[in-house]
């Protein structure tokens, strides 16, 4: 597994997302065991860069990570996210004021067992806080060595700006893939100037991009994806084209399309490192072995010259959170 660079913390290029291991899709929290072991097969694959966020579950995902990475803490990149949670129970959604900062680090330590994190994540902007209030008190987490790298989440080029100005952002990580471009426009070209990583979430597009969902009705009502505005009826038949498309490219790498599509966003940059979900030991092993697969100038550009796809990325609530 290669590594890159995200500023200046080390990861292997494909990282694990764990968060569909307990929350958000259909059978989350359901095999706790199958869990543990994808998490162990990645380390052993080589994959050094973890994620999770404390309203995962909410707390669940943190803790069962924190239970897979008893005795091999040391091999791992360990990131997690705050901010989605108020634990003064202030309403709206978002809290990132220092107080809650605060009390969220403790939290995920403990669930993490561990003694810090390696790149602590806002998980979304929060607009009843100056983002400079919030760098602050991530700045004094580093120096207490409570967390190492800072990163932001969904956060615009001016969020970045201002927060890079108070103590340097190593990483934002927003949703990019085939299924999403969003960040290309605005948010990318901020971060190659200032010289800070990207890490691209939902990188297979929640699943559509692998090419095995061919209908809604495989979601149980709580999956994000049931209501969610590119999976409902003619937008998710528009889609279905992209998910074809990356098929037809698949099979002429004698490649699978997950891995076509990770290997799509590994030739955007040596900045870049996509952080695939997965529960199942056969998925990681597969989404891991992206980093072999390599697409010719000809399939990268019909790949890149995809029309994006049709419907908004979250619900109304969630697009609310969104800056881009
Ligand atoms: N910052 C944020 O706001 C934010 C938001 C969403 C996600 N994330 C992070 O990004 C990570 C990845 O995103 P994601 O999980 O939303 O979406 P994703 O990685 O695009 O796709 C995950 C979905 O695809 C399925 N899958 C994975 N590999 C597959 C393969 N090779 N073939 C077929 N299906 C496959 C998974 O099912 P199985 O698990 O059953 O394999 C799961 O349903 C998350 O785990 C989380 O850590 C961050």
């Amino acid at each position: 597994m290669k590594h890159i660079r995200l500023r200046d913390l080390e990861v292997s290029r494909i990282g694990l997302g764990a968060m569909g291991m307990s929350h958000g899709y259909t059978g989350a929290g359901t095999d706790e065991a199958e869990s543990v072991r994808t998490v162990h097969r990645a380390l052993e694959l080589g994959v050094t860069f973890i994620d999770t966020a404390e309203v995962y579950g909410p707390y669940t995902n943190e803790e069962l990570v924190g239970r897979a990475l008893k005795g091999r803490r040391d091999q791992v990149v360990l990131a997690t996210k705050f901010g989605l949670i108020s634990h003064s129970g202030r309403e709206g959604g978002t809290d990132s004021s220092p107080a809650n900062v605060r009390t969220a680090v403790e939290g995920s330590l403990r669930r993490l067992d561990t003694d810090r994190i390696d790149l602590y994540y806002q998980h979304r902007v929060d607009p009843g806080t100056p983002i400079e209030e919030t760098v602050g008190a991530l700045a004094e987490l580093v120096q207490e060595g409570k967390i190492r790298y800072i990163g932001l989440s969904e956060a615009g080029p001016d969020t970045v700006r201002r927060a890079h100005a108070v103590h340097p952002v190593t990483a934002v990580q927003s949703e990019y893939s085939l299924f999403t471009r969003d960040p290309e426009a605005r948010v990318l070209p901020v971060l190659r100037e200032l010289g800070i990583g990207f890490v691209p979430f939902s990188p297979l597009g929640r699943g559509f991009l692998t090419g095995t969902i061919r209908s809604t009705d495989q979601f149980d009502p709580t999956d994000f994806r049931a209501d969610n505005p590119r999976f409902t009826e003619e937008n998710f038949r528009h889609n279905l084209r992209l998910a074809d498309e990356v098929a037809a490219v698949a099979a002429q790498v004698g490649a699978t399309p997950a891995q076509v599509a990770l290997a799509w966003l590994l030739a955007r940059g040596d900045d870049i490192a996509p952080i695939p979900g997965t529960k199942r030991v056969a998925r990681v092993e597969e989404n891991s072995a992206a980093d072999a697969v390599r697409l010719s100038d000809e399939q990268l550009a019909r790949l890149t010259g995809l029309p994006p796809a049709a419907g908004d990325t979250h619900n109304e609530s969630g697009m609310r959170m969104m800056e881009r």
